[in-house]
């Protein structure tokens, strides 16, 4: 069942109304998180709240609930929706005032979240197409403005592509529209491209660099260009909501033999694994 808390309050997601006066509304002043709920347990919870905290505190929107209290919110989430395997959505805004740029001189900040359920798919490989990265450079903020994201993502699908990979004015690989970039070169480098304002440092991102530390694999967080994607013997992308998911062509070349590489598989099989201990553990 989808379910929704807005301010304090339960409701159907679709008996949830904000102002047309709040600022997520208005102006995208807003943070947010995507969290997977997979076997009745919130994956990679912790990490999502200090994400969100951090994405908080450097747009100065205050914390609506102290510390302790966004786990228990998240967790009567999942209870209320009754669902297994659920996506959470959660939204902070700098709440409600007269439209004007500039902060209101106080400000109760506007909270939303969602739970509804989702079957996680794993599998099949994905086609993916490359755009300029027309973002802001703060990339590393999850902001709720997400215009560019939402227009390459549609050039995307509009191509028959299921992802864009966004590029930066060097011609480097930044990221996914909502997922992190990854390659394995011919000669067995995995990379990804480093933290910095460039990119959103996904919470699925650091599991698998986590995974692959634990597992000894060599990697490298590195900017990596497109040619050298497009000469790459694998690609994936990686994300909350598509997990570890293969690339086997970009901009309509195939990636390797054009289907999903050898490592790709493995750690796709790896991922789903650690996500099942994960949520008997808990
Ligand atoms: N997006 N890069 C961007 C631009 C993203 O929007 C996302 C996630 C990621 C992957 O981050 P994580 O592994 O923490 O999900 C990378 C979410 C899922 C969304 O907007 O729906």
């Amino acid at each position: 069942m989808s379910i929704a808390y807005l301010n304090g309050h339960w409701s159907k997601p679709e008996d949830a109304k904000i102002s047309v006066f709040d600022r997520g509304f208005m102006f995208g002043d807003g943070v947010y998180e995507v969290m997977p709920v997979y076997h009745g347990h919130i994956f990679t919870l912790d990490q999502h709240i200090a994400r969100l905290k951090r994405s908080m505190a450097e747009v100065r929107i205050q914390s609506p609930l102290d510390a302790s209290a966004w786990k228990v919110l998240l967790e009567e989430a999942v209870s209320r929706s009754g669902e297994q395997n659920a996506l959470i959505y959660l939204q902070v805004t700098r709440g409600v005032a007269p439209r004007s740029h500039a902060f209101p001189d106080h400000h109760e900040s506007a909270l939303v979240v969602t739970a509804r359920r989702l079957r996680f798919l794993q599998g099949d490989g994905v086609d993916v197409i490359t755009i300029p990265d027309i973002r802001w450079k703060r990339c590393d903020i999850k902001s709720i403005s997400l215009l560019p994201n939402v227009l390459g993502k549609q050039q995307a699908k509009d191509s028959g592509a299921s992802e864009a990979w966004m590029v930066d004015s060097g011609g480097q690989v930044t990221e996914g529209t909502l997922s992190n970039a990854w390659i394995v070169t011919e000669r067995g480098e995995l990379i990804t491209r480093d933290v910095s304002h460039a990119i959103l440092n996904g919470i699925t991102r650091q599991a698998v660099l986590r995974l692959a530390t634990g597992a000894e694999i060599a990697f490298s967080e590195r900017p990596f260009t497109v040619n050298e994607a497009k000469a790459a013997r694998e690609a994936f992308i990686t994300g909350t909501t598509v997990l570890v998911t293969p690339v086997v062509r970009i901009d309509g070349e195939p990636v390797g033999n054009g289907r999903t590489g050898e490592f790709t598989a493995k750690l796709l099989a790896f991922y789903a694994r650690h996500m099942d201990n994960q949520g008997k553990e808990t």
